[in-house]
């Protein structure tokens, strides 16, 4: 390994996911859930954007304006790529984190973000981001920092540490990263089938192991096996935050702006008992043995009077991102069971205003059920209800939307065209949205069909054939791709429409 590594894998590439976390229009929500007075984002910076799938879609999706680093050049060749498709102004480097906080040209940034660096790095690299933020976060800036945390990870660390030793072990230098992490895995399988007593004592440990088992290497590489890999409590990395003068602000994940529906009412009476922030979060991080956390941190933060958060709030809009709304059963049950929440009196009327498919803000949905006597409060409890199902997201202004349009159309047409080659990019660009949205490699080449000028399924279905047919996998699923294309006409392609995507 080279000094300028630090002891991080390079020479196996990331997978090309795409993190809803990082998109600043999707922080606004839950940061006014949570009080607090939402800055302005003109520029934004990605720390170790890995393949650069999320910082693309978000350039590509809204007027930010993005810049950002990682030191795998694979990896930053294949984000500038996409930035050439797009024709997004965005600035990536591939320097260091140590080289990039050095530039004299980088502007002061209103969001900062990371996610599934911080536990995989040394601490010399964590200082360097810290101060890095202290230096380059507005006032009223966001960091938004996603990392593997404890008690959750607390039982599997050890299997983390048998694998990495034998990946290590004297003599297999000259075997490849790939090859090395094979034969720890079938290690750590052939251990784990003795039925030791550490695994007796942690039965989790085995259903972790089950999933492992089926992860695509790049990304067992890149989490399991680099020098450095260290979950954090939260208040652990509270402390490491302190120099940068940031405040815990809110979780980026919905399900945390539930609690009515993810905790019982015990769990909840105890949280209220705690009124230190960090406790209350390590006590939450217990309570659902919490193995990675999505965090927004604030610089400066300022907390809004109820009148000026109810305003912000009637501003903000969301739009529906599913084939026909509703709330899943279980979810349904759950709040009948619980009799916590929006009951159904509240969430059916909401439910039925989003459903028309059209951007809506929080203020006209308050307009729209007001004669049933329905609060602005319950219709946010409501609205982060549906949102924690990933069911309906946020939407940005028809002006920025149509500004956005043309460089996620162009993206687009990139990613679905390399969708003939091979899987692995699985969200393509919203100027809804201002994000990413999933569909499948199938869904991606029907929908490049129908941007070809296929009108019907059977169209799609011979396009998709041609590709999968040339790659030798086409044995007989004719019908599951005449179904899955009358799905794709009935369902995709709505919400496609939807979020102006097709
Ligand atoms: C686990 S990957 C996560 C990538 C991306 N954020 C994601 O979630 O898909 C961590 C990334 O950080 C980059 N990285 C690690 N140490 C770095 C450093 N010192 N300077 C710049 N990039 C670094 C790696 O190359 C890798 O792409």
């Amino acid at each position: 390994m080279t000094d300028r590594t630090d002891g991080y894998v390079t020479d196996v590439g990331y997978t090309h996911g795409y993190y809803p976390e990082l998109n600043p229009l999707r922080m606004r929500l839950a940061l006014l859930h949570a009080g607090f007075r939402v800055p302005n984002i003109a520029t934004a910076c990605e720390l170790g954007f890995g393949q650069g799938l999320s910082i693309n879609i978000h350039a590509a999706a809204s007027p930010v304006h993005w810049y950002g680093t990682d030191f795998n050049a694979a990896h930053a060749g294949f984000a500038r790529q996409l930035a050439a498709a797009s024709g997004a102004d965005i600035a990536l480097f591939d320097d260091s984190f140590e080289d990039f906080a050095r530039r004299p040209d980088l502007p002061a940034f209103d969001f900062i973000a990371l996610h599934g660096v911080w536990s995989w790095i040394s601490d010399r690299n964590r200082t360097l981001i810290v101060d890095f933020v202290r230096r380059r976060l507005k006032a009223g800036g966001v960091l938004y920092l996603g990392y593997n945390a404890l008690p959750g990870w607390a039982a599997f660390s050890s299997v983390r540490h048998l694998m990495v030793e034998h990946a290590n072990r004297a003599g297999t230098e000259g075997r490849g990263t790939a090859a090395r992490i094979d034969e720890a895995i079938r290690f750590a399988e052939k251990l784990l089938a003795t039925d030791p007593e550490y695994a007796r004592r942690n039965p989790q440990v085995l259903e972790r192991f089950e999933v492992l088992l089926e992860e695509d290497r790049r990304y067992l590489a890149h989490e399991y096996f680099n020098r450095d890999w260290a979950p954090m409590h939260f208040e652990t990395v509270a402390r490491w935050l302190e120099p940068a003068a940031v405040r815990y602000a809110c979780s980026a994940t919905f399900n945390d702006h539930v609690d009515f529906l993810s905790l019982t009412d015990r769990q909840r009476g105890l949280l209220g008992e705690v009124h230190d922030p960090g406790l209350r979060e390590s006590v939450r991080d217990f309570i659902i043995n919490r193995t990675f956390r999505h965090d927004y941190w604030v610089k400066g933060a300022r907390m809004l009077s109820e009148p000026a958060r109810a305003e912000a709030l009637r501003r903000e809009r969301v739009i529906s991102v599913v084939p026909r709304l509703d709330l899943p059963f279980k979810v349904r049950a759950a709040l009948a069971l619980n009799k916590t929440g929006p009951g159904e009196a509240v969430y059916a009327p909401i439910l039925e205003r989003l459903a028309d498919r059209r951007a809506v803000s929080l203020g006209e949905l308050e307009q729209a059920v007001k004669h049933k006597g329905i609060s602005l409060t319950q219709v946010l409890d409501t609205v982060m209800l549906i949102a924690s199902c990933d069911h309906i997201v946020a939407a940005q202004d028809d002006a920025v939307m149509a500004a956005a349009r043309p460089r996620t159309d162009k993206l687009n047409a990139h990613l679905i065209e390399r969708a003939r080659f091979g899987g692995d990019i699985t969200d393509i660009a919203s100027p809804i949205t201002g994000g990413g949205i999933h569909i499948e490699r199938l869904e991606q080449l029907f929908l490049a069909a129908f941007q070809q000028g296929g009108t019907r399924p059977d169209d799609w279905v011979r396009e998709a054939s041609k590709v999968i047919a040339a790659e030798g996998t086409l044995e007989g699923p004719a019908v599951d791709l005449a179904k899955r294309a009358q799905t794709f006409a009935e369902q995709t392609l709505p919400t496609l429409r939807t979020l102006r995507i097709a």
